[in-house]
């Protein structure tokens, strides 16, 4: 037997489906998780670069729970830079990643070799060319963890380098709350970074701003 429909049922559960179909799930966008990717670009597999990126990753996932991590360490792995003739290697594993429509923002970490960012860091952005069109990095923030092993040893450079190269994607270069003004400046002493209070304070500043400024573009967009 047919269940019997009601004029108030069924105007009920027209008004829902309108509803669903209107936002696309009943899912509002406050409930999608946005998913911050920390890249960390140094040769050596889960030491300082990769282990400060995560110090800003874990920061920014206590931001919200709609905040998800993950590490990508390139360390170990076979990345070429930009060439005409490109040759599969790690990176098309990775580029999926990057694609992930909940993505909501990237840490980058480099180590500051001569002041400058890494080979690897300058390969995997020269990778990245085929995320500016269509423009699926633009309009979420970007931060960077340069590492030295002196104080002063071209962390604001580096982290300057790597942002001006993601302003090509129409990302949005974010630093933190003071003193994390440019981003995290992480100073590494015999492979060690747990001694370095201020420079791990300015990772965590960075992850809490990433956060932040994901859940913001994120809102706006929907
Ligand atoms: C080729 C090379 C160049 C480096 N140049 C610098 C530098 O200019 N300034 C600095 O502070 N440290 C420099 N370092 C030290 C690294 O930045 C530092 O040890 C960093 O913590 C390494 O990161 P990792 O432990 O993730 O490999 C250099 C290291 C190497 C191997």
């Amino acid at each position: 037997m047919s269940k019997q429909i009601t004029r108030r049922n069924f105007l009920g559960a027209a008004g829902a489906a309108a509803l669903v179909s209107a936002v696309g799930s009943t899912a509002t966008a406050a409930d999608k998780p946005l998913k911050i990717l920390g890249i960390a670009c140094s040769p050596r597999k889960g030491m300082t670069t990769a282990k400060a990126v995560q110090v800003a990753l874990d920061s920014a996932k206590a931001v919200s729970p709609r905040i998800e991590t993950e590490l990508i360490d390139l360390g170990g792995l076979n990345i070429a830079g930009h060439l005409p003739k490109q040759a599969a290697d790690d990176f098309d594993a990775i580029l999926p990643k990057l694609k992930d429509t909940a993505l909501g923002g990237l840490i980058i970490g480099s180590p500051s070799y001569f002041r400058s960012m890494s080979a690897l860091c300058k390969a995997f952005i020269e990778r990245c060319g085929p995320l500016r069109e269509p423009r699926t990095l633009a309009d979420k923030p970007v931060g960077v963890v340069a590492l030295g092993s002196f104080r002063n040893g071209g962390q604001e450079l580096v982290i300057e380098q790597i942002q001006t190269a993601m302003l090509c994607f129409g990302m949005i270069p974010v630093g933190g709350n003071p003193p994390a003004y440019q981003g995290a400046t992480v100073q590494s002493t015999k492979d060690e970074i747990s001694a370095d209070e201020l420079g791990l304070d300015t990772a965590k500043k960075l992850g809490v701003r990433i956060a932040e400024v994901a859940l913001r573009m994120a809102g706006k967009k929907e």
